[in-house]
């Protein structure tokens, strides 16, 4: 039996929750031993509608304290609280999965030697592109390739904004109330809207593909917070979509990167993606180009993400597949201004 603790009970923790308990069977089944949650940790008061609050405990020693828990789920956001159970966790031996973008991009390297020397995993394949198996593509399935570029739509509370005021002609503000309604935004819509959540997933999907950390604040981000009908009219008379893109390119030992809004035409594959749903195109010497799309957030999709990391812990129990972020002297990132 494998004891999961889900360390904050919001829209993804529950719904974490929620598919071990739904697909209980066919998950224990692939993981090859029974997995279910143990404990929650969350600090709120839930009533007696919510359906896990026996399982819910303010006390974070109930988790580190108990040796039986195998595994701790982290989907309580940022970098503070966060940073300080995952490496607590770590430390103490348990296998780490997250959906913290924030945390990967900001501690990664840290992180990730924590739980190398300690043998455990420290997986995060929710952190970019919400239910879109990416990260693990990116370093396993594409690892014979030199990756030469990523570009994509890597947020899917923007992309939301933008596809409304197309649409609909919708209002910024109407837009952004029913993404965070739908469970889309960041606590503090800001880090999407100005593309922040972006610029950290792209240093996240860098590190990985050209196998060196990409730190996430040396990267040009503009958001979105500028755009308004009469550009998204103007762009549409041009037979092209404002998007939110975000891209980085290898270019001599320097990585070009850049998260700005840019004018799609309809050629771009990049055109159709919609609504919640974010897609990547990675281009490699051996594969040519492969595109990964799918919805970029919500409670089930980045749940469904999270599950898929502890059933791959599980089915692999004993070995390590960690990552390692060679972290360069200085700023190895570039913006693509610099190179025109
Ligand atoms: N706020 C993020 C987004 C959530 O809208 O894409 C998923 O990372």
């Amino acid at each position: 039996m494998i004891n999961v603790a889900v360390l904050g009970y919001g829209v993804v923790g529950s719904g974490v929750v929620e598919i071990i308990k739904k697909n209980c069977e066919s998950i224990s089944q692939k993981a090859g031993q029974e997995i279910r949650v143990k404990k929650i940790l969350d600090i709120r008061d839930f009533d007696d509608t919510c359906p896990d609050k026996a399982l819910i405990t303010k006390n974070p020693e109930e988790i580190f304290g108990d040796d039986s828990i195998n595994i701790v789920v982290e989907t309580i956001g940022g970098a503070k609280i966060a940073y300080e159970y995952t490496k607590r966790a770590l430390e103490c031996g348990k296998h780490v999965v997250t959906s913290n973008k924030e945390l990967i991009a900001t501690y990664g390297p840290e992180l990730l030697k924590i739980a190398k020397n300690n043998n455990i995993n420290y997986l995060f394949e929710a952190s970019v592109g919400g239910g879109i198996p990416i990260i693990r593509p990116l370093n396993r399935c594409l690892a014979a390739n030199e990756i030469y570029s990523i570009v994509g739509i890597l947020n899917g509370t923007t992309n939301y904004i933008l596809t409304q005021m197309k649409k609909d002609g919708k209002d910024f503000d109407v837009a952004l109330k029913e993404a965070q309604k739908n469970g889309y935004a960041e606590a503090n819509p800001t880090a999407d809207i100005e593309g922040h959540d972006s610029c950290r997933k792209i240093a996240i999907l860098s590190s990985i593909a050209y196998n060196e950390f990409v730190d996430y604040k040396n990267i040009y981000t503009e958001g979105i917070s500028k755009i308004t009908l009469t550009d998204i009219k103007y762009a549409e008379s041009l037979n092209a979509s404002i998007k939110l893109v975000a891209m980085s390119e290898k270019v001599g030992d320097k990585i070009v990167a850049r998260v700005s809004p840019a004018i799609v035409d309809k050629d771009n594959p990049l055109y159709n993606v919609e609504d919640v749903f974010n897609a990547i195109v990675v281009k490699g010497d051996a594969i040519g180009e492969a595109m990964f799309y799918g919805r970029g957030a919500g409670k089930l999709p980045t749940a469904s993400a999270v599950v898929a990391d502890i059933i791959e812990i599980v089915k692999h129990w004993g070995s390590c597949g960690g990552y390692d972020w060679n972290v360069a002297e200085g700023s190895n990132v570039i913006d693509i201004m610099e190179t025109k």
